[in-house]
């Protein structure tokens, strides 16, 4: 039996809390750049945290595990929030894919030569986002602003993490 509730489609809703429809909607944009970037970075992450190898092991294997929980949370949160601002989020790999300034990891390299591209793509994210604090502020959108600000410390301190263990 079909059911109504089956047949509904998440689509972009009026919202009504002080920033134009205008002004959101570039921000649902900047929000699904900033969530398919770190799609992309969730996944490399993973990936060097099951093929490290080298005296390093062990921290760069449970430090990659805190940054992929804390990316698995941060995309959670950023992708509500497109919702919470009136559109829709992100469907499935592709779509995070086409939006993602960060570059796919094809292929398997050193464990230092991952933790450097890992160390750029954390740098890369904390640009990616002051960019989007901006725009969140240049509307007055100050929850995604203050989301987005919280979010560059904490990539800026895992490049610094990163670094320092395979300096
Ligand atoms: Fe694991």
């Amino acid at each position: 039996m079909a059911h109504s509730s089956m047949q509904t489609v998440a689509k972009e809703v009026p919202v009504e809390t002080g920033v134009d429809r205008k002004d959101r909607r570039e921000l649902a944009k900047m929000l699904t750049k900033i969530v398919g970037s770190s799609h992309v970075l969730y996944a490399k992450v993973r990936g060097v945290h099951w093929n490290v190898v080298g005296p390093a092991f062990y921290s760069l294997h449970n430090m990659t595990e805190e940054h992929y929980e804390d990316l698995n949370t941060a995309i959670d949160d950023m992708a509500e929030r497109i919702r919470a601002i009136g559109f829709t989020a992100p469907t499935g790999l592709s779509e995070m894919m086409e939006n993602s300034s960060i570059k796919d990891q094809t292929k398997l390299l050193s464990t230092e030569d991952m933790v450097k591209e890992l160390v750029e793509d954390h740098e890369k994210m904390a640009r990616l986002l002051r960019d989007g604090v901006a725009a969140a502020e240049d509307v007055d959108d100050v929850k995604t602003a203050d989301m987005l600000t919280e979010r560059i410390g904490v990539h800026e301190e895992a490049a610094w993490m990163l670094r320092a263990t395979i300096s």
